[in-house]
């Protein structure tokens, strides 16, 4: 399998109301007028703005979810199911961020747990993974971050449904991020991970850095070995600096 293409993907979080919409209007506009960029791009509002964003993204952006519920349906009160970001129209679930792994105890086995249940239904899931300071400071890094990934790569990932982002905790919405070089050991342990796992098709699956990614570092972020695209935050709510930071993968 050849070298992935890469995803410049914005996560919303938990912003965004229906005149937001306009937003993604206005990045369509940027993607129309602007050269073409070698990405792919993909938005991932809250679940309700999911229907409304997928009816109007058109071809050039795909729409995800942040999160999606182990099973397909049944008596979880405030849950949304994989099915039914599928039905909204959606891609891709986000899964295993580490706002849900620290808000709310996710643990990788019920990471794995959701990206199956994404895989089942034919969603990419994006699989998340990183370090706390603690961890980093420690000398851990690479162990927490390879452990989280091997056990949170359910049976049913393939090197097509898989999307993997690493996300340092303590680079995400502070402005602060590894060095290129930092980025580079962790991508490329990621990278024999998923070689271990998939054989040849390791090489396939992209793996997204996110934290504090804005459009004045993503060149020197999105320009490492084995970092195949963005996982955006903060700096994805607003088409132009998202848009600023699709221009690190135009000529
Ligand atoms: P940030 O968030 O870009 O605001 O740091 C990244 C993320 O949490 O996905």
């Amino acid at each position: 399998m050849a070298t992935p293409t890469a995803i410049v993907a914005g996560n919303w979080k938990m912003n965004g109301v229906q005149a937001s919409i306009e937003e993604l209007k206005s990045l369509q506009k940027l993607l129309e007028i602007k050269p073409k960029a070698c990405c792919d791009i993909l938005i991932c509002p809250p679940f309700t703005l999911l229907t409304g964003f997928a009816a109007v993204s058109g071809e050039m952006i795909a729409i995800g979810a942040q999160d999606c519920h182990t099973a397909t349906s049944g008596a979880h009160t405030g849950d949304i199911s994989a099915g039914m970001i599928a039905d909204a129209g959606a891609g891709y679930v986000i899964v295993g961020h580490s706002e849900r792994r620290s808000n709310h105890g996710e643990t990788s086995d019920l990471v794995a747990s959701k990206a199956t249940a994404a895989q089942s239904a034919d969603l990419k899931a994006i699989i998340c993974v990183g370090e706390s300071e603690a961890e980093r400071d420690a000398g851990k890094t690479l162990s927490v971050v390879l452990d989280q990934l091997t056990n949170s790569i359910p049976e049913t990932a393939t090197a097509q449904n898989t999307v993997i982002a690493y996300e340092p905790v303590w680079a995400i919405g502070t402005g602060r991020t590894p060095t290129p070089q930092d980025v580079a050991d962790v991508h490329a342990a990621i990278r024999a991970s998923l070689q271990d796992r998939f054989g040849k098709d390791g090489a396939g699956v992209p793996i997204l850095y996110g934290g504090s990614v804005k459009p004045s570092n993503a060149l020197e972020l999105m320009a490492v070995e084995n970092v195949d695209g963005a996982l955006v935050g903060g700096a994805s709510l607003k088409a132009t600096d998202f848009d600023g930071i699709i221009d690190a993968y135009r000529k």
